[in-house]
């Protein structure tokens, strides 16, 4: 039984003060269940302070990128071992808003999931079709080779401890989400991808996550889908109470 996992991407939001209150008004009301996990990916200025706040409650704090390489002469950029060293234990890898503005590609993608394994950290890999994409029928397609290209050369145990995130760009801060029986085809489409990859065992313990314009409102039609297992959100994760709210809703 694969447990739920909701994760906040807060993107470029907050100031520290607001960050430090987020997390003192969540880490005492975190259902004890342990089905759900509940994940705040913050910007890098945060992270000390989020990961000394959430010690010894059940809130985890993840980071929204990094750099591939441990070290060396990459102005402005952040490595693994930062990550790690400060306790960071999960790291969003390939938001389609850094394919799109940042120039990730597939395989800047994989190179990152590497070194996320090499230095402990879970990658919360995210895959999504454009509008036009979803248009021309090649939603599959495209999944199927961001998926393939991002977890190559994986072992299967790495690839079973992946988290993916199906994040369809014409979904993201919209307000049109997709309808819960369509994310789950792609998130089934996606277990299935990686059974072709590994085994039966390994897809059956992958976390595949939903995320676009997810709400407090619309979560509980998307979790009781059976190849969805969670969500990466974006907008609705900022309020303390509406993040309480999304995290509920997996118990
Ligand atoms: O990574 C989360 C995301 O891109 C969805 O954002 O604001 O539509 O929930 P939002």
């Amino acid at each position: 039984m694969r447990s739920k996992v909701i994760a906040g991407n807060w993107k470029m939001n907050k100031v520290l003060s607001e960050a430090e209150q987020f997390a003192d008004s969540v880490t005492g009301k975190l259902p004890k269940d342990d089905n759900v996990e509940a994940i705040v990916c913050a910007p890098f200025p945060f992270l000390p302070s989020l990961v000394e706040k959430a010690k010894g409650s059940k809130l985890k704090i993840g980071a929204q990128n990094m750099h591939s390489e441990d070290n060396g002469a990459f102005t402005g950029e952040v490595s693994p071992a930062m990550l790690h060293e400060l306790g960071v234990t999960h790291v969003v890898i390939g938001h389609s808003e850094r394919r799109e503005q940042f120039a990730e590609t597939d395989d800047s993608v994989n190179k990152k999931v590497h070194a996320a394994f090499n230095h402990d950290l879970t990658p919360i890999v995210c895959v999504g079709e454009t509008l036009e994409q979803r248009e021309a029928n090649e939603t599959m397609s495209q999944i199927e080779t961001q998926v393939q290209k991002g977890l190559e050369g994986l072992t299967d145990e790495q690839i079973g401890s992946v988290i993916i995130a199906y994040e369809p760009i014409w979904a993201i801060g919209t307000g049109k989400s997709a309808s819960s029986a369509d994310a789950n085809q792609v998130c089934t489409y996606i277990r299935n991808i990686v059974k072709n990859m590994t085994s039966e065992n390994i897809a059956e313990q992958l976390v595949v996550q939903y995320g676009g314009s997810v709400k407090p409102a619309t979560i509980d039609e998307l979790l009781e889908q059976p190849d969805i297992d969670g969500a990466l959100v974006g907008g609705a994760s900022l309020e303390a109470e509406s993040f309480l709210q999304l995290v509920e809703a997996g118990t």
